[in-house]
Order: structure tokens, then sequence, then C-alpha cells
């Protein structure tokens, strides 16, 4: 038993989903307690990508700080990257809670956040601050940027460059998020045409500034007739990588439960398909960050040999915290 399972966690799912969230991020953002369950993975071996030095190859997955408070504790607890994000032009509340449900004896999470978060701007101000620009310099910081609720779809492409401008400077990669399934019409972006306009549109703008690896993050609900044809126009755009994969709409046996994305185990094994799929239908050329379902040290590796580059975690980290990353780095 660790300190995780056997205090932390039981204390945190005393609250309420979110409530257990925002505590959780909260300690972090002070950055020292993580030092207590800091993990030595100083015998993972480190990784070149996007002409980036990643220490190991796992990282936190998008949601979990969404207002980019807590790296430092991130990389102290021995991560090799984080992503921050959901974040969106115009900052705003999300949907009404409650809005994340947790499914314990499947380990699993479902959520409907609809990317509540504190806006590019302040965002930007915050990693242009010296306790920003201080963490982003111990490891890769990926940024993930939506589409604002209140900007109709037919400005889509607007909105995306907005916040990809203003957080330009204080990214290492930027992920395209046309893939959450809590923001009305957001997944109709998944379309190549509408997604090459945005693509064009952020190269365009990268090109002027000096130019970050550029990512799209895709849902697993996307058939394989449709994925073939995206993957298509993702790579005639020129883009950096793929994470594969958001959570899933696909409830399967626990449908009813709650509405929105589900993620954990349940979502394991469709999203290692997805990898394969688009590692084989790209050749491996286009590097992947696998996400979905990692609970253990074996859906890690199922993860790399899918064709993943680097994975990331979320409801893994929620369910089993250091005592996961120990278990695949340590
Ligand atoms: C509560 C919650 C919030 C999330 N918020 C975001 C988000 O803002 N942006 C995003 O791209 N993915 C978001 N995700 C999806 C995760 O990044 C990840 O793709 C998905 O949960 C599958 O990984 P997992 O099974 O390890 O959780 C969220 C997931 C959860 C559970």
């Amino acid at each position: 038993m660790t300190l995780y399972s056997s205090l932390i966690r039981p204390l945190l799912f005393r609250l309420d989903p979110e409530t257990a969230h925002n505590v959780a991020i909260e300690i972090l953002s002070w950055g020292w307690p993580a030092a207590f369950v800091a993990v030595d993975t100083s015998a993972a071996e480190p990784v070149e990508l996007w002409n980036l030095k990643f220490r190991n190859r796992l990282g936190i997955a998008a949601g979990l700080d969404k207002n980019a408070v807590a790296i430092d504790a991130w990389y102290r607890l021995g991560f090799g990257f984080c992503e921050l994000g959901t974040i969106t032009a115009h900052a705003q509340p999300g949907n009404p809670k409650p809005r994340i449900t947790r499914l314990v004896e499947a380990e699993a999470l479902i959520n409907r956040m609809g990317f509540p978060n504190d806006g590019a701007s302040a965002i930007a101000d915050r990693l242009d601050g010296d306790a920003g620009r201080r963490a982003r310099k111990s490891f890769p910081v990926g940024i993930n940027i939506g589409k604002s609720k209140i900007t109709p779809i037919e400005s889509a492409t607007e909105d995306y460059l907005n916040a990809f401008k203003a957080l330009h400077d204080d990214g290492d990669y930027f992920v395209v998020n046309v893939s959450s399934p809590n923001t009305p019409g957001l997944r109709d972006l998944q379309d190549p045409v509408r997604l090459t306009e945005i693509l064009h549109a952020l190269h365009h703008y990268n090109v002027t500034r000096g130019t970050k690896p550029v990512l799209v993050k895709l849902a697993p609900d996307i058939d394989t007739r449709d994925l073939g044809e995206l993957l298509e126009a993702i790579i005639n755009a020129g883009v950096d990588g793929i994470v594969a994969t958001n959570t899933t709409l696909d409830h399967g046996k626990y449908a009813g439960r709650a509405e929105g994305g589900l993620s954990g185990r349940p979502l394991r094994n469709r999203s290692d398909e997805m990898i394969r799929f688009i590692s084989e239908e790209t050749s491996g050329r286009l590097p992947i960050i696998g996400v979905g379902g990692v609970l253990t040290r074996d859906d890690y590796a199922r993860k790399l040999d899918a064709g993943a580059m680097l994975v990331q975690v979320y409801t893994g980290f929620v369910y089993r915290g250091p005592e996961l990353i120990q278990e695949i780095l340590g």
C-alpha cells in the first residue's frame, strides 16, 4: 500500500469528483507537496522528438491542468512532459455541474466539463510570469487549444488562431482539439475540409513566428473509412503528430450512467486499435501520443507496441496516483 492508495485516494474519493480534482490541483499548485510522493524515474530512457528532449515518454493528458497552475508539480512527480488546457480564446465557465462521474468498479470516468478555463490571454500572462517561465524550462510543455463555446462553428478558424497567437510563445508543442464531445459541434471540425482550413491558418502564423510543432487530437469514435480520409488531410496540412484518443461517446455496458465522454479502462482497447490504425496508415511517419485507459505498466507497453511514441494518462492518475508513475517508469 502506498501513501496514495492508503490515504490520499480514500480522502479524495469521499469528495465529489470535481471537488476532489480542484483540491488535488490546488495542493499540487503549491509545488512542494509533490516532493512527498515524487518518484525516482532516472532509470527511464529519454527520447527526442520535434527537437524537444523528453526525459521519459510519460506525460499528463489535457484536462488535468486546464489553467496551467501545476507545471512544477508534474515535473517533480516524474512525468516527462505535460499538456496544459484545453485553453480557449475566451475565458468560459464550462457546462453546469455536476459534470464528472466516477465509475469506480470500471476504473473509469464520464465527464462533460465543456472546457472551463481562464482564457488564452490570462493563461499566457501566467505562463509568462517568473514561476511559469521557470517551470516551463524544466521539460516540454504542450498546450491544447479548443474552440470557445460562444464562437459559432463557422468562425472556428479565427477562434483557434486567436488562442494559438496568444499562447504561441508559451508552449513547446500545440494540440488542436477537435475531439471533445462536450462542446456542441466541435467534433464536426474533424471533417477534412474544415480541419484543413484551421490547420492552414495556424501554419501561416506559425511560419512567421518560429515554427512550433502542431498536433491534432482525435476522437476514438471516428469510423475507419473517415479516419483514412482525415489522415490524408492532416498529412497534407503538414501536421507534426496526432494525439489519440480523446474520450468516447460509446459507453457500452455503462450506457445510462451519465452523459459525456467515457475515459479509463473501458477506453483502452479502442484507443490502442486507433493508434495501430494511424501508425499503419501513415507508415509510422506521424508521431503519435497515445492516450486512453493506461492504468498499468502493461497498458503503457501496449500503447508503445501499437505505435505511440509518447503516452499520456488522466484517469489512470486519478485512480492510481504517483504509484502509476512508479510502476511504469520506476
Ligand atoms: C475530467 C476530464 C477532463 C478532460 N478534459 C480534457 C480537455 O480539456 N481537453 C482534452 O483534449 N481532453 C480532455 N480530457 C480527455 C483526456 O485528455 C484523455 O484524452 C482521455 O481522458 C483518455 O485518457 P484516460 O483514459 O487516461 O483518461 C479530459 C478527460 C477527463 C476525464
